[in-house]
């Protein structure tokens, strides 16, 4: 137990086993906004209703708010009491009607959570608990309201005015002031509440529903990026189209619209019929945009719009439920996104994506369920867990059921929970109905954190032509969490005949749920080689005895893109742990595997591109008792080095082939070409070529577009070639007035693999571009530093101080932000004693901050204790 804690205040923790309904419900609301950044005054009136038989009074959240008056059916009252920011009011009867007025500044608002400015624009986030900011209200997602909005605003400078629903009446008033009224006819929790007012202008569309209704969509953007919002639309159409082939779901009001803001605490916000959006997640152009942020746009739109069923529609009762929703709806956009391009390359980044930030979490400190016990402050659980295991979850649940019963399990599920507050059981009990399938051990998923090792060794006898898999589970401790019992494993598994290359077993999917199992083979006749795992079926961490001949075999013959690719990876991964812990490495097998892959004309590019690059330095480090950054750092490049020296010409061949696109074109063929390129460009460099430099400054200069000019750019920035700087420079100023673009010039900067990288790092904090208000631009530069494993450890413990100095003066702007950063210091169990103290030093020196914000004092002390 840590002395702080008896010290300071205890924070109150909520828990899931306490739940209990809403003593009051509230079905309509109308909510009437003066609007203005230095007093907004709300009126709020609340039609609320008792629910059961209670004589408890109402109790409505509010946070930071002057409260001006209260009345009850009518008539002033004084007789309430402000109780931690809520109010409570004695009611006598089963229903009044209550009104408050309040006054709020949403200029000074920091926090990003509430009403808040952005770019001289007004907008909102409300989830989780953002509502309470603007105005007293029961303010948990089983509290659903049909809201009416009516907002007036100077005209000239607020010309736009937007909420949810469907526009009702506008007009102006005298004194430069104009007003519109909306109205939303879905019942909703009022995380859901959005509105925005601003000088915006619209790139609209249409789509037409499968029951053939019109809906007008709307992208609203300052007027200067009105080109780069076409992509966005493109993806909200087909996104729209994609929920109705695959899950039946249809919009169902008349309008769509999507608001880009600039200073935003997360990626998007699904609010009903008005998604506000980190324009990130919406602007692009060629010039501008990478591939990546291409595919991240299209992804993130269709995530919110497909959260208007999984997630509006049918909406979470606690926040406890939270992956109800956001497992479900990564899952959705997961399967969407892999059905516009190419369906392995997605599948690899989404399992790189996990085993970056999931698999770290659910091993450190802060793991926890995908349906929590308990939380301090929920923004803290908005996590990879949360949203990327939940996809992983619901994914076997796909898997196991197949894709019929599936839908029609979902389908179940969405119709008999509409326009209700679910919870995780009823998802899982509308499939087992659905499908006939007993899904009681699989339920465990949703309680037990921590990701399964599973042991698999697949023993063959020759003369019985008798083949035998051994495989055994097991999933390590978690804080509070000492004991774990066996999950509902789906492993997709095949068997290869080593000298045939034929199928000894065709693919077919084990459930493992005991500790141990035995799978028996009959008549294999020649030695197999086991492909299992594949396509990434279970969220575990596979262990196998696989020699590096037969990864290699699997590299260059499975059938299973992702499990070729996991292959390699694993190959590749064999010779790096060893060779950081000091044993001798031979590179001649990866070598020869890598060559293997770009010579297969067969494969496309994007999957070449992605399969021989070498696994990161982190995931090399999580495969460590202690993790080395200098020893991994180290071995990596010298792999890195022999790869690109022994394969010269295969890289410089691979780069001119990818040269053949010819102009810019957004096409799965054409990324994949210039993502060939650019991995061809780094091995070139790492190769220690003299010409390298000129390659990528001529590349750079060349770009038609921001994926070639930025991976030019991070090749340079890497290493010391005499166009780093100039590169730098001409980047800056080309694109110094847009913060998209220069988000990307402090990254590149900050992930440098290089020794000044940390010296680099502080300087930029001074740099006239750098600020912490700006959630985009904090995480670009300290974000990105905290995960470049080599800079940030380094052994003096300044990248550690560095961190926790940032976070300390980021929690007195905008803690959510700073909470999110934690992470990185939580890894002091995985290093050596002397960083390990070093970084319990800062966790400890940041609990101890005066005033902290219960974000952070949760997710540090939660890290010190794990
Ligand atoms: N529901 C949003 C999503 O996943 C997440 C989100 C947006 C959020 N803004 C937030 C979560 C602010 C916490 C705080 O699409
Ligand atoms: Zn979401």
């Amino acid at each position: 137990m840590l002395d702080i804690q008896t010290s300071l205040a205890q924070p109150h923790v909520t828990r899931r086993a306490d739940y209990t309904p809403p003593d009051w419900q509230v079905p309509d609301i109308a909510l009437n906004f003066d609007l203005d950044p230095a007093a907004t005054r709300i009126t709020a009136t609340l039609h609320v209703q008792r629910s059961g038989v209670h004589d408890r009074p109402l109790r409505l959240d509010g946070a930071g708010q002057t409260l001006l008056s209260v009345s009850v059916d009518g008539t002033p009252v004084n007789d309430w009491v402000i109780e931690g920011g809520a109010l409570i009011l004695p009611l006598s009867g089963s229903a009044h009607v209550i009104e408050t007025t309040v006054e709020i500044a949403p200029e000074r608002n920091t926090q990003l959570m509430g009403l808040y400015a952005s770019g001289g624009n007004l907008c909102t986030q409300c989830e989780a608990e953002g509502f309470r900011r603007i105005t007293f209200f029961p303010d948990r997602p089983d509290v659903l309201s049909r809201y009416q909005v009516r907002m007036s605003a100077d005209k000239q400078r607020y010309p736009v005015l937007l909420a949810n629903g469907d526009p009702i009446a506008s007009g102006d008033l005298d004194d430069g002031r104009h007003w519109a009224e909306w109205h939303d006819p879905f019942p909703k929790p009022c995380y859901l509440f959005a509105l925005v007012a601003g000088d915006l202008a619209v790139n609209r569309g249409s789509f037409i529903t499968m029951s053939g209704r019109e809906v007008a969509l709307g992208i609203w953007v300052r007027a200067t990026d009105l080109e780069r919002t076409h992509h966005a639309l493109d993806a909200l159409k087909t996104a729209m189209a994609w929920d109705e082939r695959v899950y039946g779901r249809e919009y169902d009001l008349d309008v769509f619209n999507i608001v880009a803001v600039d200073d935003f605490n997360f990626g998007a916000m699904e609010n009903k019929g008005l998604n506000v959006f980190n324009s990130r997640y919406i602007l692009a152009d060629p010039d501008t945009a990478t591939d990546y942020d291409y595919d991240a746009i299209a992804a993130v739109v269709a995530h919110e719009y497909f959260h208007n069923w999984s997630g509006n529609r049918v909406t979470c009762r606690d926040w406890f439920q939270l992956s109800l929703k956001e497992g479900f709806t990564v899952y959705r956009d997961q399967c969407f996104s892999a059905d516009q391009g190419s369906a392995a390359v997605k599948r690899i980044e989404d399992v790189r994506g996990l085993r970056a930030a999931q698999f770290p979490e659910d091993a450190g400190p802060l793991a926890h369920p995908i349906r929590p016990d308990a939380y301090q402050e929920i923004s803290n659980f908005y996590t990879a867990t949360i949203y990327n295991k939940g996809a992983e979850i619901i994914r076997m649940l796909a898997t196991i059921l197949g894709a019929t019963a599936f839908r029609t399990g979902t389908d179940l599920y969405f119709d008999r929970f509409d326009g209700t507050a679910a919870t995780c059981e009823d998802f899982v009990a509308s499939l087992e109905e659905a499908s006939g399938t007993d899904l009681t051990q699989f339920r465990r998923w949703y309680g037990q954190a921590g990701t399964p090792r599973v042991t698999a060794s697949l023993l063959h006898h020759e003369g019985s032509g008798r083949a035998e898999l051994v495989l055994a589970q097991r999933t390590p401790p978690t804080p509070g969490q000492d004991s774990k019992t066996p999950v509902v494993l789906p492993l997709r598994v095949k068997l290869f005949g080593a000298q045939t290359a034929g199928t000894v077993a065709p693919e077919h999917v084990i459930l493992l749920s005991d500790a141990e199992q035995r799978i028996v083979f009959e008549g294999v006749t020649e030695r197999p080689i086991l492909s299992i795992n594949r396509g990434f079926s279970a969220p575990a961490i596979i262990e196998t005895d696989r020699s590096a001949a037969d990864l290699a075999f699997l590299g260059a013959h499975d059938d299973d893109p992702f499990a070729r690719y996991e292959a390699l990876q694993q190959l590749m991964l064999d010779t790096l742990v060893a060779a950081a812990g000091g044993n001798q490495a031979d590179h001649a097998a990866v070598i020869a595997a890598v060559a293997g892959t770009i010579g297969d004309a067969k494969l496309d590019r994007a999957f070449a591109a992605e399969a021989v690059l070498l696994p990161s330095e982190s995931f090399i480090g999580d495969q460590m008792a202690v993790v080395d950054p200098e020893a991994i750092f180290r071995v990596r490049e010298a792999l890195r080095r022999d790869i690109g020296r022994a394969l010269t010409s295969e890289w410089c061949a691979a780069y001119d082939a990818a040269q053949a696109i010819g102009g810019y074109v957004y096409s799965p063929e054409a990324k994949g070409l210039r993502r060939m390129r650019a991995v061809a460009l780094g091995y070139i460099a790492a190769s220690g070529a003299a010409d390298s430099g000129d390659l990528a400054f001529a590349q750079f200069e060349a770009a038609d577009n921001m994926t070639d000019r930025l991976s030019a750019l991070t090749t340079l920035v890497a290493g010391d070639a005499a166009q780093r700087t100039p590169a730098l420079d001409i980047f800056y100023n080309r694109y110094s007035d847009n913060a998209l673009v220069l988000d990307k010039w402090f990254s590149v900067q900050a992930m440098a693999p290089r020794d000044d990288t940390g010296d680099v790092v502080r300087e930029l904090l001074r740099h006239q571009d750098f600020t912490l208000s700006n959630p985009n631009r904090a995480r670009a530069l300290i974000g990105a530093f905290g995960v470049n494993q080599r800079a940030f450890n380094v052994t003096d413990g300044s990248g550690y101080r560095f961190l926790a100095d940032q976070l300390i003066a980021l929690d007195t702007l905008n803690p959510q932000t700073a909470a999110k950063l934690i992470p990185p210091l939580g890894r002091w169990g995985r290093f050596d004693a002397a960083r390990g103290a070093l970084m319990r030093a800062e966790l400890e020196r940041i609990v101890k901050v005066p005033g902290l914000s219960k974000d952070m004092f949760e997710q540090a002390s939660r890290s010190l204790e794990g």
